[in-house]
C-alpha cells in the first residue's frame, strides 16, 4: 500500500511541476501539525477513502473513456490502475475491519459507521461542488457525479461495515445538496470585504443549517447490511 501511494505521489509531482507548482515534502513532514485518532476511527476513515477514491478515478476514468474529447491532462490515462490500486487498499481495511468484530457487531460500531459514512459523503458532496468548474471541464456534471460516487462507496461500504446509509430516502439526497448550497454561501462570505467578527455574524445561520440538515441526514434509518448478509449471531 505505501508502496502504491508513493507511486501516486510521484504521479501527482510530476504533474505539478508542469503548472510550475511544488511541494517541499521535507518542509511540510517537520512542520504539520500531527492528530493522533483512535485507531478504529482510522480503520473506518482509511476504509471510506480508499472506496470513495476508488469510485471516483473509476467513474472519470470510464467517462473519459467514452468522451476522450475532454482528457485535457495525459494523468487521467493512468486512472484505471491507480484506481485498482485504491480498490486494493480498501480490502486490506475491510479485512482489518471485519477481523475485529466490535468494530461491526454492537451498537456502537454502527452509530460510528453511519457517522463516518455521512462524514465522507457530506465532505464529498460539498467538495465537488466547490470544484464545479474543473468536473465541467471534463464534461461530468458536478451533481450527478457526486452522486454516482455516494450511491457506490455506499452500496461497497455495506459489505464492511455493519450499516450503509438510505441513499434512496427522498431526503437524502436534497438535504445533502442544502448543506452544499449553504457551504457555498460561507466561501462567499469569506471571500467578501469586511472585519472577521462581522463575517462570522453572517456566517453563523448558514453553520447552524448546515449542522441541522447533517444531524437529521445522520437520524434516517440506516440499513442494517448484516441483516443482509444473513449471518447468524
Ligand atoms: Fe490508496
Amino acid at each position: 500500500m505505501a508502496r502504491d501511494e508513493a507511486r501516486h505521489a510521484g504521479f501527482l509531482n510530476k504533474a505539478m511541476g508542469d503548472f510550475k507548482l511544488s511541494l517541499d515534502l521535507a518542509t511540510v513532514t517537520k512542520t504539520r501539525t500531527y492528530t493522533f485518532f483512535p485507531i478504529e476511527w482510522v480503520i473506518y476513515t482509511v476504509y471510506l477513502s480508499e472506496k470513495i477514491g476508488y469510485w471516483r478515478y473509476i467513474i472519470i476514468y470510464r467517462h473519459l473513456e467514452k468522451h476522450p474529447e475532454n482528457q485535457f491532462y495525459p494523468i487521467f490515462r493512468y486512472f484505471e490502475s491507480w484506481c485498482q490500486d485504491e480498490n486494493r487498499h480498501g480490502d486490506i481495511f475491510k479485512v482489518l475491519l471485519r477481523s475485529q468484530p466490535q468494530l461491526w457487531n454492537n451498537w456502537k460500531a454502527r452509530l460510528w459507521s453511519r457517522f463516518f459514512l455521512l462524514s465522507v459523503f457530506a465532505t464529498h458532496t460539498m467538495t465537488v461542488h466547490e470544484r464545479a468548474g474543473f468536473y465541467h471541464s471534463l464534461g461530468l456534471n458536478a451533481t450527478e457525479f457526486d452522486r454516482q460516487v455516494v450511491y457506490e462507496t455506499n452500496e461497497t461500504a455495506g459489505r464492511a461495515f455493519p450499516v450503509k446509509l438510505n441513499t434512496e430516502h427522498p431526503q437524502f439526497f436534497p438535504r445533502l445538496h442544502r448543506c452544499s448550497d449553504y457551504n457555498m454561501k460561507l466561501l462567499k462570505i469569506d471571500r467578501s470585504s469586511g472585519p472577521i467578527v462581522v463575517k462570522l455574524v453572517r456566517k453563523l445561520p448558514w453553520i447552524t443549517a448546515i449542522v441541522w440538515n447533517l444531524l437529521l441526514l445522520y437520524l434516517i434509518k440506516p440499513i442494517d447490511t448484516e441483516a443482509l448478509r444473513g449471518t447468524v449471531r
